[in-house]
C-alpha cells in the first residue's frame, strides 16, 4: 500500500471534511457547528493558514487522512513565545491503524523543522504523542492554565533547546475558540 503525503488543495476540501468527520464522528456531534471539521474550515478562512502545513494522505488518488498545523503562542509572564500546534488530525475511519496517521504527523514534524519551527505542542493521547518523542508540556511549566499540570498536553523540540527557557500558557490562534472565548 503506497502512501502519498502532500499539501491539501482546494479541491480535496470536500473529501476532507468527510474524513474529519468520519473519524471524530464518535466524540463530535453533527449539529454542533463548532467542530473539527468546522474548525479545519474556519483555520482555512483565515491568516493562520499555513498551506505548507496542511497535508493530506493519499492512496490510489482518494484522500484518506488529512493534518493541519497553525500557530501557536506560548504566554509567559514576561514574554510570549511562537510556537506551532498540531490539529485536526484524522484518518478516515475504514483506514486507521494502518500507520497513517504517524506518516502524516512525522511529515508534518519534518516540514515544521524546515521552515523553521522550534518547538510543537499537541493535545492527545499520551501513547500516541509519545511515540513521536513528544514529552508532557508541564515538564517546560507550559499548559492550559497557570496550574500546568494537563495529563494530554504534549511538546516537542524541534530543534535541540527548542524549548529552553520557554514558559507558559498556551494560547491558540482565533479559528480555535467560539465568540465566548471557548476552546474547542
Ligand atoms: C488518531 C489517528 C489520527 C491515528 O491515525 P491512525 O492512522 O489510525 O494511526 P496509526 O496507524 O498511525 O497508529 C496506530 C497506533 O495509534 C494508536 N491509536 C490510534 N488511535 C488512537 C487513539 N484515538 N488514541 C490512542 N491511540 C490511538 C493505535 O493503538 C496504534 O498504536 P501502536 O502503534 O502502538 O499499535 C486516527 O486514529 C483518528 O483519526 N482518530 C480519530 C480522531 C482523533 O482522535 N484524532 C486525534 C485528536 S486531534
Amino acid at each position: 500500500m503506497e502512501i502519498l503525503i502532500r499539501k491539501e488543495k482546494q479541491n480535496d476540501y470536500d473529501e476532507i471534511r468527510e474524513i474529519i468527520k468520519s473519524a471524530f464522528k464518535a466524540i463530535e456531534k453533527d449539529d454542533n457547528d463548532f467542530n473539527e471539521w468546522t474548525l479545519a474550515e474556519r483555520i482555512r478562512q483565515s491568516e493562520y493558514y499555513i498551506n505548507d502545513l496542511s497535508l493530506v494522505a493519499e492512496i490510489d488518488g482518494k484522500v484518506v487522512g488529512h493534518i493541519m498545523f497553525t500557530p501557536l503562542k506560548i504566554k509567559g509572564s514576561n514574554a510570549s513565545y511562537e510556537s506551532l500546534d498540531l490539529a485536526p488530525v484524522s484518518v478516515h475511519a475504514d483506514f486507521q491503524n494502518q500507520g497513517i496517521g504517524k506518516q502524516l504527523v512525522r511529515a508534518g514534524i519534518e516540514t515544521a523543522k524546515k521552515l523553521g519551527y522550534k518547538s510543537l505542542i499537541v493535545m492527545g493521547h499520551p501513547k500516541y504523542y509519545q511515540s513521536f518523542g513528544f514529552e508532557l508540556a508541564s515538564k517546560w511549566k507550559i499548559g492550559l492554565d497557570n496550574n500546568f499540570d494537563s495529563k494530554y498536553l504534549f511538546a516537542l523540540e524541534l530543534v535541540e533547546g527548542g524549548l529552553e527557557g520557554v514558559s507558559g500558557v498556551v494560547e491558540y490562534c482565533p479559528p480555535f475558540y467560539n465568540e465566548k472565548g471557548e476552546l474547542i
